[in-house]
């Protein structure tokens, strides 16, 4: 290496890191070590957390020397159209991601209690008819794209469901938010407006007449959330699991179908749904780089000094691989991966988002035997952006099924 050579941020916007993410993780390792310098959109600095155990040490020590209240950074931005686009996923809200102590115990304890209250039965029920829907909805034709026309869907179709809004009402929802993904300029702020629209009319219904429902259980919560805490809480509960979901099952049925220790066209693999996900939570969890942290005074992190109003992101992609810090080939201890986060903001809704993705996976496998991908898993496109890790589709091929046929068909199956 020239002593002249200073290493450019790695960048975490565009095709090359959406297509090969491990090599600039491996390649910012071997530059920086457990800390390294990023760009996650042009001009705008982070600090990358890759290492295992220098992630852990965020994670755990959350209230002290670290903070999730990104207020201190956003005063440090530009205003420009990249940054509007990030501060969606990165503003201060009065919500359990973004606040720490008390104030973060108080809205985690609506949370987690509110969560606590869904009935897994419940929810395998309502996760198989709206599969059985979906897959019905293409099954005649002997192709689909997995995402676009199933992974997609199946949270947002869900959520609208859990929070309390009837099946008709999925299509607001689904259209809002396929807008903003899509979104730029004007027509990105009608789909805003039309998010705001539908969340704002939830909230307004569920007051007017609660119900058995996750929103009607959080305005009803012993913590007395205000309009707008409630409102921010919501958001939440969908943000943080809509994106995440989606891929956790595109992602996870793309690796089961191409590789045969899971799945072959003639008999199923000897691995389950669950090890799949679980090996993907480990080594592509969907929640690659969403781990937005701040320290409270100037701090030497592994040999990284990060001030006050830098933004430090845990790549939970990352440090799950770190080679020498984690035992390498099959392991009992899957839990330990940092998948859905650790400390005291891992994730609260680990349990239903497991069950999700299984029966999600598990409908397609059971209901759509011989599917096979389209196109070589190595080809398939990934989604750009710092946070994420999207496949952009998954087109499939499959015996086409008719309604009329004997047996298990997404048309007959009862959902209790
Ligand atoms: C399927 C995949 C999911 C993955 C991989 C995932 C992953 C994560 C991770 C890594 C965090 C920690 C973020 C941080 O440290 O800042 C987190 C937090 C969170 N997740 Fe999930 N999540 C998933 C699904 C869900 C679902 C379905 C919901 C809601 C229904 C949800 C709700 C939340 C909430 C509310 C937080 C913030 C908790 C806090 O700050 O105390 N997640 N998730």
């Amino acid at each position: 290496m020239s002593p002249h050579y200073v290493p450019r941020p790695g960048r975490l916007y565009g095709t090359e890191f959406a297509q090969d993410p491990q090599s600039v993780y491996t390649a910012l390792r071997e530059h920086h070590g457990p800390v390294a310098p990023v760009e996650i959109a042009p001009g705008i600095p982070a600090h990358l957390v890759l290492g295992y155990r220098a992630a852990l040490d965020v994670l755990t020590n959350v209230g002290e020397v670290w903070s999730k209240d990104s207020r201190p950074w956003m005063a440090t931005l530009p205003d420009t159209a990249d940054v509007q686009g990030l501060l969606g996923m990165l503003a201060y809200r009065p919500n359990a991601l973004f606040n720490d102590g008390t104030v973060h115990r108080r809205y985690r304890q609506a949370v987690t209690d509110c969560l606590g209250m869904i009935e897994p039965h419940r929810l395998r029920a309502l996760v198989t008819e709206t599969a059985d829907t979906l897959i019905a909805s293409f099954a005649t034709t002997g192709r689909a794209d997995l995402v676009g026309q199933y992974a997609r869907l199946i949270p947002l179709r869900l959520f609208n469901r859990v929070f309390g809004r009837p099946e008709a009402d999925s299509a607001a929802l689904i259209s809002a938010l396929n807008g903003l993904l899509e979104a730029t300029g004007e027509s990105g702020a009608a789909a805003n407006a039309a998010f705001g629209q539908y969340m704002t009319d939830l909230l307004a219904l569920k007051h007017a007449e609660p119900g058995d429902d996750l929103t009607s259980w959080l305005l009803a919560h012993p913590a007395q959330l205000s309009a707008e805490e409630a409102l921010h809480t919501v958001v939440l509960l969908l943000g943080a699991g809509n994106e995440p979901m989606a891929n956790l099952i595109s992602n996870t049925f793309s690796r089961m179908v191409s590789d045969d220790r899971y799945y072959t066209s003639l008999t199923d693999g000897a691995l389950t749904t669950y090890d799949a996900v679980q090996e993907v939570l480990r080594d592509d969890p969907s929640m690659a780089n969403y781990g937005p942290y701040f320290t409270t005074a100037p701090l030497n992190f592994y040999g990284t000094w990060i001030r006050p109003g830098e933004l430090v992101l845990v790549s939970y992609a990352a440090a799950n691989t770190t080679p020498s810090e984690l035992p390498d080939g099959p392991r009992s201890d899957s839990g330990s991966h940092l998948g859905f986060g650790a400390g005291p903001h891992r994730c609260p809704a680990a349990d239903p988002a497991l069950l999700i993705a299984i029966t999600a996976i598990d409908r397609l496998l059971t209901l759509l035997p011989g599917l096979e991908l389209a196109l070589p898993r190595h080809h398939l496109p990934w989604r750009p952006g710092p946070f994420h890790r999207a496949l952009a589709e998954l087109p499939v091929t499959f015996p086409p099924l008719r309604p009329n046929q004997p047996g298990e068909t997404p048309w007959t199956t009862p959902h209790q």
